[in-house]
């Protein structure tokens, strides 16, 4: 007997969809940067190798907050796209919504549970099994410099806050703006969770972003971060605010900024510029960070679809993603490490080869942390609670560095 499925694709006169093992594959992601979006294409590339059609669901925005608004309203509507770039504790979220597939058959198949690491495997699994794919691991504490800048102003690469505040008054002295920044909630807290991990340290920022201890949220140390974190201001343009993150890197590859703080998505946007590592532009820790690691780890959840067809692309895409060839090609160009534990880093740059070397360190030390701002280490509703006190206390001048820690322990407990 003709299946369902046969019978469609005559009706359809063999469209391209309808050929052999064809499937079409959704994908929500929000990678429209230069950078991003070269690596987001060698996705659509490898995935179309396996006859599947790519239709893209790209929605523009840093970090995902219009991504997450939009991919809300498609799954409310009954509509869920095929894959989503969802990460972190949000996945143990859209779990218990009930819409998530499992993924397991793929993930056995290719042997997740030996080649992941074990931190990744427990955030990709919903009550046990696969419900994710994950696709590298970004490390956001990194400070990304124009040497060239530093240079004219007779100024250090810093290691420590102190070094940061003299090489940033040195730049402003040279007339070159010291920090190219980006006044949006989601960069104000990346910026401020390098401060609380380079103030506090590892365990420091592990009671606070992660226990969200109450003590630690209002103590001495925490007022410490917020003073440091706002002294940066100053060496901040007066068209911040708003600022897209790429836009904010632009201004260090041409020149009109010394330094950045941002993660290694960064790094792409300099690749996609021509620039080269270690002589056009320099990643170091962020002051103070050298001996730990702020981890953001990509990946993309599947839905189940009413669409029984829907399924194989899934297991394509998921496949795909974690495939040595995609883990290298892909990460070549989006700044990030492979996820895999059998990866081989011969072709990445110095950047990434510490990244991966320090990863393995800081894992093994305790000193590995998930980003808060990055929506790897709380609940999205927590998080975009501190987000606000984060960026108002960034925006406000009037609010003291103690009623911002009173603010962020309150924060915390929004769930
Ligand atoms: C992060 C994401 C990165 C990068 C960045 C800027 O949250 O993990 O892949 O896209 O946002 O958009």
């Amino acid at each position: 007997m003709k299946t369902l499925r046969m019978t469609l694709c005559a009706a359809a006169l063999m469209t391209v969809a309808c050929a052999a093992n064809a499937a079409e594959v959704e994908v929500l992601h929000w990678w429209t940067s230069g950078g991003e979006a070269k690596a987001a294409g060698e996705l659509k590339k490898m995935l179309e190798t396996k006859g599947d059609k790519w239709k893209d669901f790209a929605v523009a925005g840093g970090a995902g907050d219009n991504a997450m608004t939009a991919l809300k309203t498609r799954v409310v509507s009954g509509n869920p796209p095929s894959a989503a770039q969802v990460k972190g504790p949000a996945i143990q979220e859209w779990g218990d919504q009930g819409v998530l597939a499992n993924i397991d058959d793929v993930a056995n198949k290719n042997n997740w549970n030996k080649v992941l690491p074990a931190v990744v495997q427990n955030t990709m699994k919903y009550q046990g099994h696969y419900v994710a794919a994950p696709v590298n691991v970004h490390r956001v504490n990194w400070l990304w410099v124009n040497p060239e800048l530093l240079k004219k102003a007779n100024a250090k690469v810093p290691t420590t806050w102190d070094e940061f505040f003299k090489t940033a008054d040195a730049l402003q002295k040279a007339g070159i703006q010291p920090v190219a920044y980006g006044g949006q909630p989601w960069q104000d807290s990346t910026v401020f969770e390098d401060v609380v991990l380079g103030v506090g340290g590892a365990d420091f920022f592990k009671k606070a972003f992660v226990q969200l201890d109450q003590a630690t949220l209002k103590g001495a140390t925490m007022v410490k971060a917020l003073e440091t974190y706002k002294k940066i201001k100053p060496y901040t343009d007066k068209n911040a605010a708003g600022r897209d993150w790429n836009l904010a890197t632009a201004m260090v590859i041409n020149g009109k900024a010394g330094m950045q703080f941002m993660g290694d998505w960064a790094k792409g946007e300099f690749l996609a510029a021509g620039k080269v590592p270690g002589k056009d532009f320099l990643c170091v820790p962020a002051p103070g960070t050298a001996k730990s690691y702020t981890f953001n780890i990509d990946s993309f959840i599947f839905f189940k679809l009413k669409n029984a067809d829907g399924a194989k692309g899934q297991n394509d895409l998921a496949e795909t993603l974690v495939s040595p060839e995609f883990q290298q090609v892909f990460n070549l160009n989006k700044g990030s490490i492979p996820v895999r534990l059998d990866a081989d880093m011969a072709k990445f740059d110095d950047c990434g080869k510490e990244s991966a070397k320090d990863f393995a360190t800081d894992n093994k030390s305790g000193t590995l942390v998930p980003s808060f701002a990055h929506g790897m280490a709380a609940h999205s509703a927590t998080q975009g609670a501190i987000f606000d006190v984060v960026s108002q206390f960034w925006n406000d001048d009037s609010m003291t560095a103690q009623q911002a820690a009173a603010k962020l322990a309150a924060a915390a407990k929004v769930n």
